[in-house]
């Protein structure tokens, strides 16, 4: 008893001397984690220098800056993103370091994840992903990317979630939350309107209010708000004539002031521009700069970033006060006590079974069957012959593409993982045609050589052939991760397959009644032969499992439950992008930054995707689209009742049959109608949706609850949400374009 008082009686006599508070542990407060974060942060905060401040705030190498070391504070280490953990690259270079232990499970892309619409295997996705972030010491891992699906030639589109931001906004939630569990921050990018590659370091979008809020901003706010993501990147392009790595109202206003974000925003690789500017309004850390006189790479380019010496020497000047840096270094010591300084993460782990297991799961269930005339598919359990054509049946993708580029430990191919399906059959790969040879990708290489002889009459003439007396003729094909492919920094320059495909198909077809198409992309393409062809899958990049994911559906191991995320229109002059004006933009006079600037204007506004074709008609395959080896019934929509108040909900409730012979799952989807609005409004959106496993024979009911945030539109005006008085429909449907029942309900 004694012994506690006296020991309370020096704690209090230090504290009254005003010293450092003292733990009972020893510890100061920054290094106990028992006290609260904020409490750690201040404490950190108080010992720091300007100069170790100023060192926080810019790069040290490609991809880590430093932490506090005089404090044992530890350096944050980014990795690339998002589909698995970049392979280590040279301290100042882009190249790869060539480590040996770095190779890694390649997930699917995130256009497939999204088109599983399965919050729980986004959740599996981004747990596994952190682990294997977290086994190689990362802080901060740079995904995933919910920029919108705007139109099909961005040539990024394979890393994003789609055309709708309610289902990228829940998709995106459980993988952020899946990642963190490890202690490894997520960094939600391309904040923000980043749409498309071309000119994305000087074209500026020109955007109205309704349309930012409604379309381009949702997923984002999610990660944010609901995934509670410690992390976000800020996007190359400019917004309100301002660079997104400086921008005062994305940052400061919308993501700091409106959201609440706490967390760092880091700048995309080379995206800051200036000093003051950026100081005050943009991003908290700055990698990948490259500044006067100094060329990428040269060993002391980090003084002079932005935010670097100039950055010390405006506040020295009095240009600038410290209250934005101090802030600054709050953010950046908030995110490392969240991941490397919480001493009870777990310790994460690299290629493991349950790793694999999970990318072929994923894989499997975003595998999209477009169409399946005559029932060609599921494959019949012993064929004989199997030819299957095309380079994407062989040509490895997990390199290539960009910052998302990886070194996959293993990649099976679509190929192999037919082969290694059907052991007993004759299994004949027949190329089709020459799309791209090149498998390299800073320094990190395919090994696979594919140069070819033939010209390609006689490819087509050699698979035509091929074909005579096989059971299947499986087709893969698509697009690549080549330049102006499915790849960074560029984007598609046609809206049909490259590489002659579509006269490859058109033979095949005439071939055999037994024609599979399996298109590999992370967009729409043009599908002119659609008639001829019985069976269509839309498949993606899906990396280390790639082969034996396709496999499970066309076999029929798995049935198939994917839908799209995007819609596929008839023709590229159907998409709402059309004009000069919206893509790629027009030069303007004058420079922001000292560089040049392209106005690009979303004059389609609110109005992409089905919420275009819904208007303007020329779909050929719509969002959410994804047929089964079964069937399903949805029955009679009911309201638990038929008005709301503006506090209140309504609930809608389908029955759900499996009417068909296989077990099977579908994606019930709920859009809204506002039937009656002073505004023009799109005619439906989607609000919610559930995917449902069930037994043949097996019914279950699906219930979705509607409050006012499903009804309400932005009013730019007002700046806040709405939802007017009156009439609204739910939508119970399996496709944009497949409404199965409607009930009607008044918001009062
Ligand atoms: C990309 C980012 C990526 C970064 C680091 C940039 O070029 O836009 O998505 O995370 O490089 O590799």
């Amino acid at each position: 008893m004694k012994c506690k008082s006296l020991l309370l009686g020096l704690a209090l006599a230090v504290a009254a001397c005003g010293q450092a508070p003292q733990q009972k542990s020893g510890l100061p407060v920054y290094l106990d984690d028992a006290q609260p974060l904020e409490a750690r942060v201040e404490d950190a905060f108080s010992r720091m220098t300007l100069d170790e401040k100023i060192a926080m705030v810019h790069a040290q190498s490609k991809f880590s800056s430093p932490g506090v070391p005089r404090l044992g504070i530890p350096e944050i280490w980014c990795t690339d993103g998002p589909h698995g953990i970049r392979a280590e690259v040279l301290w100042d270079e882009w190249d790869q370091a060539g480590w040996t232990n770095d190779s890694i499970t390649a997930f699917p892309a995130l256009s497939g994840l999204a088109a599983t619409w399965d919050r729980d295997l986004s959740r599996l996705y981004g747990k596994s992903i952190g682990e294997e972030a977290r086994y190689r010491n990362k802080t901060v891992l740079l995904g995933p990317g919910v920029n919108i699906y705007r139109f099909p030639l961005n040539g990024r589109n394979f890393e994003y979630m789609g055309e709708d931001p309610y289902l990228a906004g829940e998709m995106v939630v459980p993988y952020v939350e899946g990642v963190q569990s490890n202690g490894v921050a997520v960094c939600v990018k391309h904040y923000a309107l980043n749409n498309s590659e071309v000119n994305r370091h000087t074209a500026n979008t020109i955007v109205d209010d309704r349309t930012l809020y409604e379309i381009y901003l949702p997923a984002f706010k999610a990660a944010v708000q609901k995934g509670h993501a410690w992390s976000v990147m800020a996007a190359y392009n400019l917004y309100n004539n301002e660079h997104l790595c400086s921008n005062e109202v994305l940052l400061d206003k919308v993501l700091r002031e409106e959201w609440g974000f706490d967390g760092v925003v880091i700048s995309d690789w080379g995206g800051v521009h200036n000093t003051l500017q950026t100081a005050r309004h943009g991003v908290d850390l700055e990698y990948g700069s490259w500044t006067d006189g100094l060329t990428m790479g040269k060993t002391n380019a980090y003084d002079s970033y932005f935010l670097a010496a100039a950055y010390k020497a405006a506040i020295e000047k009095g240009e600038i006060g410290t209250e934005e840096l101090d802030a600054r270094v709050k953010r950046l010591l908030r995110l490392i006590f969240r991941t490397a300084m919480d001493r009870t993460r777990p310790f994460g782990s690299q290629t493991s079974p349950e790793h694999y297991a999970a990318a072929r799961k994923i894989g499997a269930e975003s595998i999209v069957l477009l169409k399946n005339e005559g029932a060609v598919l599921p494959m019949a359990a012993n064929p004989k012959r199997i030819l299957v054509v095309g380079e994407n049946a062989v040509k490895m993708m997990t390199v290539g593409g960009g910052s998302s580029s990886l070194k996959a430990k293993l990649e099976v191919s679509p190929l192999d993982g037919i082969k290694a399906r059907y052991p007993e059959a004759e299994v004949v790969w027949e190329r089709g045609y020459v799309g791209d040879v090149g498998g390299e990708y800073n320094g990190v290489s395919t090994g696979q050589d594919l140069r070819e002889n033939r010209n390609a009459a006689t490819l087509i003439a050699d698979a035509v052939k091929a074909a005579v007396g096989a059971d299947y003729v499986i087709f893969i094909g698509g697009l690549n991760k080549a330049d102006r492919q499915d790849s960074e920094g560029l984007d598609r320059v046609q809206y049909g397959l490259p590489y002659g495909q579509d006269a490859v198909i058109e033979a095949l077809a005439e071939a055999t009644d037994k024609l599979v198409v399996v298109n590999i992309s992370g967009n729409a393409v043009a599908m002119p032969w659609v008639e001829k062809v019985p069976a269509i899958v839309q498949n993606w990049y899906l990396g280390t499992q790639a082969g034996h994911s396709l496999a499970d559906v066309l076999s029929g191991d798995v049935n198939p439950s994917g839908h799209l995320p995007y819609s596929i229109p008839v023709s590229y002059d159907k998409n709402p992008v059309q004009t000069e004006r919206q893509y790629p933009g027009i030069l303007r006079d004058g420079t922001i930054d000292g560089m040049p600037v392209l106005d690009m204007e979303y004059t389609e506004g609110i109005y992409v995707g089905y919420r275009w074709y819904d208007q303007h008609g020329g779909v050929l395959f719509p969002f959410g689209h994804g047929l089964s080896y079964t069937t399903f019934e949805f029955g009679e929509p009911r309201l638990n009742k038929t008005s709301m108040t503006e506090n209140g909900s309504v609930t809608v409730t389908v029955p759900v049959k499996n009417t068909g012979s296989v077990k099977g799952a579908e994606v019930v989807q709920l859009y809204i109608a506002d039937v009656e609005s002073s505004i023009d409004r799109p005619a439906k959106e989607l609000k919610g949706f559930a995917k449902v496993l069930l037994e043949p024979g097996q019914q279950a009911e699906v219930s979705f609850t509607i409050d006012k945030d499903a009804l309400s539109y932005f009013d730019a005006g007002k700046h806040a949400w709405t939802a007017e008085k009156g009439t609204f429909q739910a939508l119970v449907a399996a496709s944009a374009q497949d409404i199965r029942g409607t009930v009607a309900f008044e918001l009062k």
